[in-house]
């Protein structure tokens, strides 16, 4: 088993340090870091990533939202006390997961990502305490959806969610100041996802499978092409991005 390098900034060691490599000083970075509180990514640049569902900033982020119309769930028909089931097919930091989770949606995250799957299955593991209902709505399968789809596509006995979302990374713009640092760190952890539209094209063949599924959302940066030149039945536009929406 490959361990990941492991920086401990504090006397207590946290339950889980028997997947990792302490490092002795000097410490090399990149590596987790845990700081007796939390775990997070550092890099060469000492630049850090975190994944934190149940960070004050994240809850002041919840009780803001104005459900009715947030573009994602508006894209994903959420209606009040109503429960679907949502596959993340590219969960990333998991802040759009998190979003739908936090508003009743039953959420299967997919990561294939060694770094963002660590960071992910802590941070789910920490919500368990604060808010065990919401962390009771999420599961992480560690693996390439492209891969699970496919299983499910083969095998009618995968039950397959109400809904499929996926938000793949954009292919790259200039380094700029205005895109945020943390999406500038998973950029350089993932590079582009160039299988994206394969990504679609597959989640598609199951939309159109008669086995329940309702719908596909793919996030896309505003006025920009349509993932795989795939056209979708519509879009939700917001200032920043856009959502597109393909049914049966
Ligand atoms: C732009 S980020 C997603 C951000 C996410 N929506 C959020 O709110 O934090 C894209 C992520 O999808 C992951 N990804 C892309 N294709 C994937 C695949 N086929 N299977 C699993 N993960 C995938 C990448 O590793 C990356 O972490």
């Amino acid at each position: 088993m490959n361990l990941f390098p492991l920086i401990i900034k504090n006397d207590i060691q946290p339950e889980f340090f028997n997947e990792y490599e302490i490092q002795s000083e000097p410490h090399q970075l990149p590596s987790f870091v845990w700081d007796g509180e939390e775990l997070y990514w550092q890099d060469e640049a000492k630049q850090k990533l975190h994944v934190d569902f149940a960070s004050p900033k994240q809850l002041w982020r919840f009780s803001k939202l104005n459900k009715a119309q947030e573009p994602i769930l508006r894209a994903l028909k959420w209606k009040n006390g109503e429960t679907q089931s949502v596959w993340d097919l590219t969960a990333g930091l998991g802040r759009d997961g998190g979003m739908l989770a936090y508003s009743g949606f039953q959420v299967t995250f997919f990561e294939r990502n060694p770094v963002l799957q660590v960071l992910l299955s802590e941070s789910i593991h920490a919500l368990s305490d604060e808010l065990p209902d919401m962390a009771d709505r999420i599961q992480l399968n560690c693996m390439n959806s492209i891969e699970y789809l496919k299983q499910a596509i083969d095998d009618i006995n995968i039950e397959l969610p109400n809904n499929c979302y996926l938000d793949p990374m954009y292919p790259h713009r200039k380094k700029s100041a205005l895109v945020k640092l943390d999406l500038r760190m998973v950029r350089d952890l993932v590079g582009d996802d160039p299988d994206s539209s394969e990504l679609l094209s597959t989640a598609l063949i199951l939309l159109k499978s008669d086995r329940g599924m309702q719908r596909v959302v793919v996030k896309r940066p505003a006025k920009s092409e349509y993932l795989g030149d795939f056209k979708p039945n519509y879009s939700i536009e917001a200032p920043n991005t856009r959502l597109d929406v393909y049914i049966p």
